[in-house]
C-alpha cells in the first residue's frame, strides 16, 4: 500500500506521528507538506493528496488540520474522494469496513497523538467489507456522475 499525506500548520505534529507510524508498519509514502510552522491554506494541502487518490498514484490520504473539518471539505469535492473525518477507533474501523474511505481526515486540535496513531493504524489496517455496503458506495458514486 502507498499513502499520500499532507497537514497545514496546525496538524504538523500528528503528521509526524503518522509518518513514524507508517515507517514501523513499513507502508510506503509521500509526505506532500507543509514542512514549517507558518500559517498556511488547509485547501492548498488537502488537494494535492485528493488528486493523488483519485488519479490511483497512490491507494490512500491522509490529511490533519486543526479540527480535520477544513480538510475533509476540501477533498470530498475531488471526484473520487470518500474522505472520512474521523476522531475514535469505532468510526476509523467502520469507515473502512462500510464506505471504503480513500482518504482519513484528523484534527490535531481535537485528539492528542496517541489516539490519532491508533485511528490510523486501525483505518490502514481494515479492509472494505464490500457485498451490501459496496451497493451503496456506488449509489454516492452515481452522485457525482
Ligand atoms: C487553521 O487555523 C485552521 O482553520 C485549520 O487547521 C482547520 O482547522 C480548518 O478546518
Amino acid at each position: 500500500m502507498k499513502v499520500a499525506i499532507s497537514s497545514d500548520h496546525g496538524g504538523i505534529n500528528i503528521k509526524a506521528e503518522i509518518i513514524d507510524l507508517m515507517n514501523e508498519m513499513n507502508i510506503q509514502y509521500e509526505d506532500l507538506g507543509c514542512t514549517c510552522g507558518e500559517s498556511v491554506d488547509y485547501p492548498d494541502y488537502a488537494l494535492p493528496v485528493a488528486k493523488k487518490v483519485a488519479n490511483k498514484e497512490v491507494d490512500r490520504g491522509i490529511l490533519i488540520c486543526g479540527t480535520g473539518i477544513g480538510m475533509s471539505i476540501a477533498a470530498n469535492k475531488v471526484r473520487g474522494i470518500r474522505c472520512a473525518l474521523v476522531h475514535d477507533t469505532f468510526s476509523a474501523q467502520a469507515t473502512r469496513e462500510h464506505n471504503d474511505s480513500n482518504v482519513l481526515a484528523m484534527g490535531e486540535r481535537v485528539i492528542g497523538p496517541g489516539l490519532a496513531r491508533d485511528i490510523a493504524k486501525v483505518w490502514l489496517e481494515t479492509e472494505f467489507l464490500g457485498g451490501r455496503h459496496a451497493r451503496r458506495v456506488e449509489k454516492i458514486t452515481l452522485l457525482e456522475k
